[in-house]
């Protein structure tokens, strides 16, 4: 049997760890949440502490180690899990820069021809403010570094930007990360995400799917870390696919292969699909949250033998195959999120809800206080369906999300809408 540790606590690692117990490997999770205990061993080492998980790969004696976040990979825990001799899926530290460094991302798609905004990189947030209160028109400000899906302002006004680069730039609500300001041209299109395992210029790509960042229905509210998710996104046609593949996925690999830094896990790059033509929002080195349930509810085969030959670099013996026709998730947030919110809430109903035809629920800001289960982050937890069609897929899942309840539960109500016809 296959002994699996998986790093983080999200539904991302939540789903990850209940199809890799499905295929019958025997599963860790570090540090987990009130759901992952049911379907592995929960172990309390925060994810981000890189001595400690090899440590605990090391004490298990995992076959592998999948690693859920980015924040650990950019801080190099597959390179540790490496020379202790301990099979990772993931990239290097080097390789993360995909996502840990918003410029380094822009300067690569750059030299490599790939389809992206246009950009200007500061230093300086005096030139940053002069040269928005000069464009006259509407711009997207980034935050070089990681800043946990808050770094990134679409400004419809000088106004907004310049409030954008105080916040990252002098007020340095991300520290080191908001050293250097990206500033970019505002894209519009539906935004898709495409997930791909990589290893050098190798590639298999899964599934395409779709992620809700703002708060409300309608696409409005403030950014989020994704309200909801479903897949395939209809918009991902035959001929959007290809120029994906050909104009973003391969000179991307073979960028990373020539400057010595071969990319090596899953790579979720994050596009804008504008007048039928593909265009980078951000890599992610990871999968992404709640993409990673709406895959994860479709995938068929053995995961855990899809991410070692992956992590192995033997992805020729990879292809995954997609069962049901088409899945939808609804993330299930606190009150307040994603600002400051409660913790410690009661919630009930999920047992109830994974009685549903279809339905799985994958949990994040959970955790059992005694025997009940009660909020401890500001996504809660991620209600997920699959069906025959997205119209299918919505209504179970919201059938089951609304057999939940905790005081202040925020869900959107029209995810998939782009792609659902009832
Ligand atoms: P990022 O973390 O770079 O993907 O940005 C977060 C969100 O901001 C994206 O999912 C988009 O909704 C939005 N965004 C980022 N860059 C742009 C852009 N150039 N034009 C329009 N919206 C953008
Ligand atoms: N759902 C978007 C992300 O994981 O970054």
């Amino acid at each position: 049997m296959m002994k699996v540790l998986v790093v983080g606590s999200g539904g991302r690692e939540h789903a990850l760890a209940w199809r890799l117990q499905r295929d019958g490997a025997e599963v860790h999770v570090a540090p987990g949440n009130g759901g992952t205990g049911a379907v592995a061993t929960n172990h309390a080492v925060s994810a981000t502490d890189v001595d400690a998980q090899v440590a605990l790969a090391k004490e298990l004696a995992v076959d592998l180690v999948v690693v859920g976040p980015e924040a650990p990979l950019v801080a190099g825990l597959v390179d540790a899990l490496a020379d202790a001799g301990i099979a990772a899926f993931g990239p290097t530290g080097e390789a993360a820069r995909l996502e840990g460094s918003k410029i380094f991302s822009k300067e690569l798609m750059d030299a490599a021809g790939v389809p992206t905004a246009g950009f200007r990189i500061f230093d300086d947030p005096d030139a940053a403010e002069a040269y928005c209160r000069d464009a006259g028109r509407p711009l997207v400000v980034k935050a070089d570094g990681l800043a946990a899906g808050k770094g990134v302002i679409v400004a419809k006004t000088a106004d907004e930007a310049v409030a954008g680069i105080d916040t990252i730039m002098r007020e340095k609500a991300f520290g080191d990360a908001g050293a250097r300001v990206l500033i970019e041209e505002t894209l519009v299109g539906p935004e898709v995400s495409y997930h791909v395992l990589c290893s050098g210029e190798a590639y298999v790509p899964l599934a395409a799917a779709q992620d809700h960042k703002r708060l409300g229905d309608g696409d409005v509210g403030p950014n989020t870390g994704g309200m909801g998710a479903y897949s395939p996104p209809p918009m991902v046609t035959a001929e959007v696919e290809a120029a994906i593949r050909a104009q973003v996925v391969e000179p991307t690999l073979k960028a990373m292969v020539e400057r010595g830094t071969p990319f090596r896990g899953v790579l979720f790059i994050g596009l804008m699909v504008v007048d039928g033509a593909p265009q980078v929002l951000e890599y992610n080195v990871r999968f992404g949250d709640p993409e990673c349930e709406a895959l994860m509810a479709r995938f068929e085969g053995n995961l855990a033998e899809t991410l070692l030959a992956a992590a192995k670099g033997e992805l020729a013996s990879v292809d995954p195959q997609w069962g049901a026709p088409a899945s939808l998730c609804v993330v299930l947030a606190s009150e307040g999120y994603p600002g400051s919110y409660p913790k410690g809430r009661a919630i009930t109903g999920v047992d109830a809800a994974n009685a549903f035809e279809g339905v799985t629920v994958f949990q994040a800001g959970t955790r059992m206080e005694g025997e009940h289960l009660v909020t401890a982050g500001g996504r809660v937890l991620t209600v997920t369906a699959v069906g025959a069609s997205i119209d299918e897929a919505a209504a179970r899942a919201y059938e089951a999300a609304d057999a939940i309840h905790f005081e202040g539960r925020q869900l959107r109500r029209d995810i998939g809408w782009q792609a659902r016809k009832g």
